[in-house]
């Protein structure tokens, strides 16, 4: 038997169809495909997405293979993402881990899609050893459908400090994005024209939330009637403010981000601190972290960009933890929707 680990990760959880390859927690590929077709709707379309999945699930797995340089054969088991996400999604990636699975005679590893953007932190890439953060470390994972504070114990215990109690920090983004007239997914262009803006010149307000806990739907509604009154007065309001409206409304989500995760780090006296998940690539929440981190004596972890959003070398590497402690599906798995993290 082959005494490598090599690990095939299926990632369709959501809008993106991606395959990884991981030897021994080292990343030889990592491909993504992502879905055009839902731009023009403002938001994943579910239907869609899973007849895209099923499109692209084949030569992505392939490609990624190929980059690898890596055979079928090769392979010591399959890992994909069980859940959450949307279920149509999710099935076109856990049938297709079955099938290759019995088909090839090796383990199936069904994956927590929250545990994996936490533990891309442990993607190791060849020719050099990234530091990793040390055991228990808090992660703020952020992306278009969670946002939450999780202690981390080890690669495959943890317990959820605090999360939102509605809205995703994602969501505020896009749903933003959208009511400015801008194509799904809003975030990364808020991010982009922040960049060029004044993020002192509007300011928001936020509701009250147990300790570590979020509320983001409220703020649509503020972010909304902001935009209608300076509208009322300047039909080019928007336009002619759009760096200053993105910089202020970024700040002041990241901020809000920060303000709970610093509770929770002196809390739980806790130096070792991680970001993760789609919002995790936003500029202004990676330069925070790092300015934070130095001011109160932080370890700082922020991922690779292509390891933030949706793929399928965090489900690979989280695999290889699982299998490593004996942790296997059996073939009558079937996708959880609404998977918590500490399940
Ligand atoms: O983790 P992810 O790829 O998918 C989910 O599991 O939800 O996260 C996608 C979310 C979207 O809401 C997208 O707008 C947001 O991450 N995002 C960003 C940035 N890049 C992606 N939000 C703010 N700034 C960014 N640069
Ligand atoms: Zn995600």
């Amino acid at each position: 038997m082959n005494k490598d680990n090599i690990i095939l990760g299926i990632e369709s959880s959501c809008d993106d169809t991606s395959a990884a390859i991981i030897k021994n927690g080292v990343i030889l590929s990592n491909v993504t495909a992502g879905q055009e077709v839902h731009q023009k709707y403002g938001g994943v379309v579910p239907e869609l997405a899973s007849r895209a999945h099923q499109q692209n699930i084949v030569p992505v797995i392939d490609l990624a293979l190929k980059n690898a340089k890596i055979e079928l054969s090769d392979l010591s088991a399959i890992a994909f993402t069980k859940g959450p996400g949307l279920l149509g999604s999710l099935l076109v990636g856990t049938s297709f881990a079955k099938s290759l699975s019995l088909g090839l005679d090796i383990p199936l590893v069904g994956v927590n899609h929250m545990k994996g953007h936490i533990l891309a932190h442990f993607i190791q890439e060849e020719g050099f050893e990234k530091e990793v953060p040390k055991f228990p470390f808090i992660c703020l994972t952020v992306s278009g459908g969670h946002t939450q504070i999780v202690k981390v114990l080890s690669p495959l215990r943890m317990e959820v400090l605090g999360e939102t109690m509605d809205d995703a920090a994602g969501e505020a983004f896009d749903k933003a994005a959208k009511l400015m007239g801008l194509p799904y997914p809003g975030g990364p262009l808020i991010d982009k024209y922040a960049q060029l803006g004044d993020k002192d010149r509007f300011s928001f307000t936020f509701p009250r939330t147990e300790e570590f806990s979020y509320s983001f739907s409220g703020l649509k509604t503020q972010f909304m009637n902001f935009l209608k009154k300076g509208l009322k007065t300047d039909e080019n309001f928007i336009k002619d403010n759009l760096e200053d409206i993105c910089a202020s409304y970024q700040s002041h989500i990241v901020n809000y981000l920060f303000q709970k995760l610093k509770k929770a780090a002196f809390s739980e006296n806790i130096n070792q601190i991680a970001i993760a998940g789609g919002v995790s690539a936003n500029s202004y929440l990676r330069s925070e972290l790092k300015r934070l981190g130095e001011i109160h004596g932080w370890s700082t972890f922020i991922p690779k960009f292509e390891y933030c959003t949706d793929n399928a070398g965090m489900i690979a590497i989280t695999g290889y933890y699982q299998l490593l402690e004996g942790d296997v599906s059996m073939q009558n798995v079937i996708p959880n929707a609404r998977m918590k993290v500490d399940e």
